[in-house]
């Protein structure tokens, strides 16, 4: 989807410019066409020369590059790029951005620029928190500059707070939301997700092998396009994307609660989360002891949170999930007529399990929309666009 996009990665100077070299390679592999440009400071940090191995194209540092034909390289560059992402932009740089100035090849070309500006900074706890750079900061956001991060945590000069540059992962993530169309722009999304854990005693529980990649991917691409999205995760070490609220509730009677308890107000509920349909009657205090003979187990059935959701009045638009190693679109259409959604989404369970790549048929009124295999974000805003022509 992101193909034919092209960027100016400006680097400036600050130790988080190592992490622009992951950054380029992210984007070169997610086909976005990369055009880097540096400061001086940031050439003392890490070379043109990795940048021009990583991106594939001679990196540009000066104001008199004679390789640009028309001798004009802030008007060339900019006219040529869908947007400029500053990574790591400087507290230095961020003042010039603020104020206009034009005296290097990046904030020339940030000035001339026709086309949205990212930035992500990148400095030291105490650069970040001045009064100086926070009426920077300011500033930007009223000019409608993007500001993504600084992340919190451990930084280079050995302080712990607001200033480390996001990581590159988290960067490809802001600038691919960046470009999506925002379809779902004033909709509200809650999205269930992962396995749920019915626990027997303390440290044992029934659960299933879903890993959360699915429903996750739902909804960072429910983000990107706009969506307001509540993620309610049972059991998945994956972490929390991005701009998603994101409530953790492990056993199916939690995730219920949870579930109902953010219901109000949402356009579309999306139940991806393989929710065990059955929990202990009475789970132990204490750990079972081993013993010679045998255990039962008394299981009672949990409340069906989709079923639920889609009988409420006033429901949402609500799309269930069906894994299913048998009859797929069968059973899943039945589930669908049983649970009354206008959505289901059949996956064979052996294919769908914990894989990157699923491919999925979705069942409406109207029939059966096969997806072609492809990688779950893809095919995440590929449902998210059929729920924006059902709504
Ligand atoms: O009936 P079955 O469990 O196969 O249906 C799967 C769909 O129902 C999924 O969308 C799942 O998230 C949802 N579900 C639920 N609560 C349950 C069981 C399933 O929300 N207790």
């Amino acid at each position: 989807m992101q193909k034919n996009k092209s960027i100016v990665l400006g680097i400036t100077g600050g130790i988080a410019a190592y992490k622009a070299a992951e950054l380029v390679r992210l984007l070169v592999k997610s086909n976005i066409d990369v055009q880097v440009v540096m400061t001086e400071a940031a050439c003392q940090f890490i070379t043109p020369v990795t940048m021009q191995a990583l991106s594939g194209k001679p990196v540009l540092t000066g104001m008199w590059d004679a390789s640009i034909p028309n001798g004009m390289p802030h008007i060339e560059l900019s006219r040529a790029a869908d947007a400029i992402v500053i990574a790591p932009a400087s507290a230095d740089f961020i003042a010039k951005l603020v104020h206009g100035r034009a005296d290097d090849l990046l904030s020339t070309l940030c000035l001339a620029r026709d086309c949205p500006l990212l930035v992500a900074p990148a400095m030291n706890k105490q650069m970040w928190e001045n009064p100086a750079t926070q009426r920077n900061i300011a500033q930007l956001n009223a000019d409608g500059i993007s500001i993504f991060g600084p992340d919190s945590g451990q930084q280079a000069c050995g302080e712990i707070g607001l200033g480390r540059m996001l990581e590159a992962t988290d960067l490809l993530y802001l600038i691919e939301a960046h470009f999506q169309p925002k379809l779902l722009k004033g909709k509200k999304i809650l999205i269930t997700a992962g396995a749920t854990l019915e626990m027997i005693d303390p440290v044992r529980a029934i659960t299933n092998l879903s890993s959360g990649k699915m429903g996750y991917a739902i909804a960072q691409a429910a983000y990107e396009m706009g969506a307001e999205v509540t993620l309610v995760s049972g059991a998945s070490a994956l972490k929390s994307p991005i701009g998603v609220n994101t409530i953790s509730a492990t056993s199916a009677d939690t995730m219920y609660q949870a579930v109902m308890q953010n219901i109000a107000r949402q356009d579309v509920f999306i139940g991806v989360a393989a929710v065990a349909d059955y929990s202990p009657v009475n789970a132990s205090p204490q750990k079972i002891k081993k013993s010679e003979s045998s255990l039962t187990i008394e299981l009672k059935p949990n409340k069906d949170i989709l079923a639920q959701v889609a009988s409420l009045p006033n429901a949402p638009f609500c799309v269930g999930f069906a894994a299913e190693t048998e009859n797929l679109l069968e059973h899943a259409e039945q589930k669908r007529l049983r649970k009354i959604l206008p959505l289901m989404v059949a996956n064979d369970a052996n294919e769908a399990m914990g894989n990157d790549e699923n491919s999925v048929t979705l069942l409406d009124k109207n029939g059966a929309h096969p997806l072609q295999r492809a990688p779950k974000i893809e095919i995440a805003r590929l449902l998210l666009q059929h729920i924006v022509d059902m709504l």
